[in-house]
């Protein structure tokens, strides 16, 4: 607001959820950031307790804020894609979140499974569309539990939805030192999406002239990304084969624990959402061993967009260097670990 607070609605949601947000917001104070804090209870208990998802008298509320801190939402006991479907994408939706940007960085000290990849092999950008594609919720099913059931899932792709994401992915790539696009793809099989998708990115090009253009079938992508991750700088995609990419992204960048990302709606018609990649992790809730640094690289996401870039680039800092010394350290509970990553941040 014009007193410089932010007004940050927090979804701590389930599971890991709440011990990975507290470490984050403890790292947003510890960065001087003034922030004023609303908590909301969404997820799976919620939803147990009172059958609501996503009531629409909270996202009107939400539309309030200046951004979004996730932890995660889901649990076993809930019925698959409720909370998926009628919270989370619903989310993404409704405040047209198009954009999910997911980095792929590895950290100095941070192991990879790729032998021989170090911190220069591997430092990308995801650019994921986030409302449209097979994640639309288009589609049908007839004949449900018969032997001729028939079940469709159908893909959008608007002219309008592609041009804007791959629009901000060349401006992306443009404030980048590679300055590298790579659409990914299926044009050879998904024909009409991949047509458009194709045309629309040759027809911004134009638009870029200094950021290099380049294509790969998604089946190769993944392949590249574990074999030569060196390929890549910025990556446009599809909701779907940018969801599968970056949870590989995720494995050759340090694992789940570290994966950031940030659910962007560039024109701020309303908040963005920043979130760790990982889910709710029942198996470990609840004793402190989840790593709540993806959760803090989402801050640091969320203090860049809201044009706190120092203040970002300080949590970004602080990360690197905890990171760089957890090789050969004990192993440090959740908490702890937000400590001593907002110790450097204050220090
Ligand atoms: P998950 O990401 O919760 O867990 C996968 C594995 O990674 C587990 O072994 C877990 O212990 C580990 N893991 C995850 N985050 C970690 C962290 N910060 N530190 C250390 N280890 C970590 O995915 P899973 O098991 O498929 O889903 C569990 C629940 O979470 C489901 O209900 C699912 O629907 C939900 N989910 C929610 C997401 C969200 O809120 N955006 C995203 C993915 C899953
Ligand atoms: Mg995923």
């Amino acid at each position: 607001d014009e007193h410089g607070t932010l007004k940050l609605a927090v979804i701590p949601g389930d599971g890991i959820g709440t011990e990975v947000v507290a470490e984050g917001l403890k790292v947003l104070d510890a960065a001087g950031v003034k922030a004023e804090t609303t908590t909301y209870d969404l997820g799976a208990k919620r939803y147990h307790a009172t059958g609501e998802t996503l009531p629409d008298s909270v996202l009107e509320e939400l539309r309030g804020y200046d951004a979004i801190l996730l932890g995660a939402v889901g649990d076993p006991s809930v019925p698959p894609g409720v909370l998926e479907r009628d919270l989370l994408l619903r989310l993404r939706f409704e405040l047209d979140h198009y954009v999910n940007l997911r980095p792929v960085k590895l950290f100095p000290g941070v192991t990879t499974p790729i032998a021989g990849a170090g911190p220069e092999d591997i430092d990308m950008v995801v650019v994921r569309e986030g409302t449209e594609g097979p994640y639309a919720g288009a589609g049908g099913v007839l004949r449900r539990g018969t032997p001729h059931e028939i079940a469709t899932q159908e893909s959008f792709n608007t002219a309008y939805g592609v041009a804007r994401v791959v629009r901000y992915a060349f401006a992306k790539a443009q404030a980048r030192p590679r300055k590298k696009l790579t659409l990914v793809h299926k044009t050879n099989v998904l024909t009409y999406a991949g047509d458009l998708w194709m045309r629309t990115v040759e027809s911004i090009a134009p638009e870029f002239p200094d950021v290099t253009v380049d294509y790969c079938h998604v089946d190769a992508a993944s392949m590249f990304f574990v074999t030569q991750p060196s390929r890549f700088d910025v990556i446009v995609t599809d909701n779907l084969f940018g969801d599968i990419l970056t949870d590989i992204g995720a494995a050759i960048a340090g694992g789940i624990g570290l994966a950031a990302s940030g659910n962007v709606n560039p024109e701020r018609t309303a908040p963005s959402m920043f979130e760790p990649v990982h889910g709710s992790a029942p198996d470990i809730a609840g004793q402190g061993k989840a790593d709540p640094t993806a959760t803090v690289l989402s801050v640091a996401m969320m203090l860049d967009h809201l044009g706190l870039t120092e203040a970002a680039a300080r949590v970004e800092r602080a990360v690197a260097a905890d990171l760089a010394e957890r090789a050969g350290a004990g192993t440090r509970s959740t908490s702890q670990i937000g400590d001593d990553i907002a110790k450097r941040v204050a220090g």
